[in-house]
């Protein structure tokens, strides 16, 4: 997409949808465009600089790391969702992915001309705390199996589709999977082969296929593998 000079209407982004047309097409002098290949780090210009931004195309992953090398992913962004530089976790395309981003300075700008955008932030940054208390809950009472599930849940969810719907396919590779669940990657082999020769899913290269999502779903309301 030949940026600056072709940034999309900002009301395709929940965040901004619904605000007044002129307002929303005075602010896109503020955003700027960039492209990232699958598994590239998202950075943005000069070291320390600080930018919020929302995903136009692709899927991000949200991961801290620990000083030993450990990942864990807090979440996945599909197109349309919006996070922050300061945040100081690691945002990685998981496929091709192009986003807008904004600077802080600018952002703040735009809180200063529409105190709907201020209310709006203040909801996201509430759905990101109960996002990570849920994270936080799942990993002090659940089992890794149902974690995992719940992992596949909130996939499908994201991309609205629901768990009676039959065969999907989630492109997240075994790695991928162990360091949403808060796992190891041989842990999560074992209860994903485990699953296979239940049926329920089918492993591959990069993917699960999985073909009875609903035996998850039970496995996601009662907490047991
Ligand atoms: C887990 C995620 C996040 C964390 C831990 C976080 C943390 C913080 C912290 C510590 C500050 C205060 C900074 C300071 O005054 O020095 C701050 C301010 C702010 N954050 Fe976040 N943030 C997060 C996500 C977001 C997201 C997703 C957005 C935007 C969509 C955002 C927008 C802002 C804004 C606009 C300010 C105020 C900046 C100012 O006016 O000085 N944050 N955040």
């Amino acid at each position: 997409m030949p940026y600056p000079n072709n940034i999309p209407d900002l009301g395709i982004f929940p965040f901004f949808s619904g605000l007044p047309p002129a307002l929303l097409e005075s602010w896109k002098k503020y955003f700027k465009g960039k492209s990232f290949a699958k598994r590239q780090r998202l950075v943005f210009s000069s070291p320390g600089s600080d930018v919020i931004f929302f995903v136009l195309s692709g899927e991000v992953k949200i991961a801290y790391s620990s000083e030993d090398g450990k990942e864990f992913t807090i979440t996945l962004l599909s197109v349309g969702e919006v996070y922050s530089e300061h945040s100081l976790a690691m945002a990685t395309a998981i496929e091709k992915t192009e986003v807008l981003y904004i600077s802080m300075a600018d952002f703040r700008n735009i809180m200063d001309e529409s105190p709907e955008v201020a209310r709006r932030l203040v909801r996201l940054l509430g759905t990101i705390l109960r996002l990570t208390n849920d994270l936080i809950a799942d990993l002090a009472f659940r089992e890794t199996a149902s974690r995992l599930a719940r992992v596949f849940w909130r996939t499908l969810q994201a991309k609205n589709i629901t768990m009676k719907q039959q065969c999907y396919t989630i492109h997240l590779t075994h790695e991928e999977l162990a360091s949403l669940s808060g796992s190891t990657r041989q842990t999560i082999n074992e209860i994903l082969r485990h699953w296979e020769q239940q049926g329920i899913l089918e492993l591959h290269r990069g993917h699960v296929m999985l073909l009875k999502p609903e035996k998850l779903w039970v496995k996601v309301s009662h907490d047991h593998s």
